[in-house]
């Protein structure tokens, strides 16, 4: 029987299509959130481990973001996008100040998916070419030009069923299953070496660019061998082509550093970002481009724009998160890590279906495998919403227990990613409900 809904929550008529939706899908409906915490409307609170999409990186109903929105929504609401504004470029000023080196020019966006299409033209127009190359086992957006960046095949083919999406190319991501080795040099002299021979096969004329996550998101939280990004780095130079990192997740201390490329050593010529930006409650995104291309298109025009890009509310929020950032949120990612690394390692030791474990900072997976065949529970490439997938129920066992897990593409993994202001408690008790969701569901 339904429980009594609180007086203050009206239930709507329930005509919302959500994104992502499957008709098996979740039927939760959010209502109230707080720190790490959200709650429903029946009252039911639950830890956010995924925070939402990878987005809440400050936390729930932060108030000096939520003050900082709501002085700028009085002193100017809206001023377009064409213009200068003293909030958007004071916020330009401080992504310079913390993106590396010479990344110094921003041109701002709305989603994550725009912010990788904005990349796009401005690096096919630098550069006079046409394709873009990026992983298999990537994330890159669901609009048709970022979708065609996206290595995942079930965004893929929600787009490419009805119109092909053109000048992009993929090359195979560094995961071991991927090279047939685990040494961790070999790796990355391997997959580099892979990139070079499709660059080369695909024309190095015709590439205007790399794009990759420096840590993959929604595809599995995998790092890069050491060395990895250093030898594309060289290899892109030698054939004159940009490095792209899609920061849009991993960006703003989701991984320990402002930018998840900050640990690799190297420096991309963009980088573009979503999400951390405002921690998520207004949306805004962008492209740090590096200086040289800033003043290209300083010099040639650039004769595009959306209404919504840089607004000036988003800015002033985006100011304040970077601020609450900087004061304490990044150091309690880096205190906190090796708290993720102890409870993912008795996760991989104590479970047999427990296969491995992913990531860097707060953005983790948990990779589940058949213990007698050392492959995955489900096809990860069948993308069927009616097979059984019992890391599906792990999830909803855990969230049973009030926590929330992300989903990953493929659905062979849980992600934790949870907001940066998680406590140490919090954690431990999250990977608590964790391993009894695993008892509940294969023990
Ligand atoms: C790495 C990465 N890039 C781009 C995007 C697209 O961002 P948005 O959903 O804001 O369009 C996402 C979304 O999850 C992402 O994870």
């Amino acid at each position: 029987m339904a429980q009594e809904q609180p007086e203050t929550v009206p239930r709507g008529d329930g005509q919302t299509i959500p994104h992502w939706h499957s008709p098996s899908g979740e039927t939760i409906r959010l209502v109230e959130a707080e720190d790490s915490t959200v709650i429903d409307d029946q009252g039911r609170e639950y830890l956010d481990f995924v925070s939402q999409l990878y987005c809440v990186n400050a936390g729930h109903s932060n108030e000096a973001i939520i003050e900082a929105a709501e002085n700028q929504l009085r002193r100017a609401p809206y001023i377009a996008s064409s213009k200068h504004n003293d909030t958007r470029d004071q916020l330009a000023d401080a992504l310079a100040d913390i993106a590396p080196g010479a990344l110094s020019d921003v041109y701002f966006s709305i989603s994550g998916s725009e912010a990788n299409e904005a990349a796009m033209t401005i690096a096919r127009k630098v550069q006079d070419a046409p394709k873009i190359l990026t992983r298999w086992q990537s994330y890159h957006g669901g609009t048709y030009g970022s979708g065609s960046l996206t290595g995942d095949p079930s965004t893929r083919s929600t787009l490419e069923r009805y119109a092909a999406t053109t000048n992009t190319g993929k090359f195979l991501p560094p995961l071991p299953e991927a090279f047939g080795t685990d040494d961790p040099d070999e790796l990355a002299r391997r997959a580099a070496d892979h990139v070079e021979f499709v660059i080369q096969n695909e024309g190095a004329d015709s590439i205007a660019a790399i794009f990759m996550e420096p840590v993959a998101g929604s595809s599995g939280a995998y790092t890069a061998p050491p060395g990895y990004f250093e030898r594309l780095r060289e290899i892109c130079d030698e054939y004159d082509i940009l490095l792209v990192a899609d920061e849009v997740i991993t960006g703003f201390g989701r991984c320990g550093d402002w930018f998840g490329i900050n640990t690799e050593n190297v420096e991309p010529d963009m980088i573009t970002f979503a999400k951390g930006i405002t921690s998520a409650y207004i949306p805004l995104a962008g492209v740090i481009a590096a200086d040289w291309i800033g003043e290209e298109i300083a010099e040639s025009g650039h004769d595009l724009g959306q209404t919504f890009a840089g607004h000036p509310v988003a800015c002033a929020a985006g100011l304040a998160t970077i601020e609450e950032y900087d004061n304490g949120l990044l150091d309690n990612v880096a205190e906190l890590t090796p708290v993720f690394d102890a409870r993912l390692e008795r996760i991989e030791e104590e479970y047999d279906v427990v296969g491995t474990t992913r990531g860097r900072g707060f953005l983790r997976s948990i990779v589940f495998e058949d213990p007698e065949t050392g492959e995955p529970f489900v096809n990860p490439w069948a993308n069927d919403d009616d097979e059984d997938n019992p890391v599906d129920d792990v999830r909803k066992a855990a969230m049973e227990r009030g926590v929330m897990f992300g989903s990953g593409r493929p659905n062979v993994q849980l992600l934790a990613s949870p907001p940066l202001c998680t406590t140490r408690a919090e954690i431990e008790s999250a990977f608590d409900a964790l391993e009894a969701a695993i008892e509940d569901v294969f023990y």
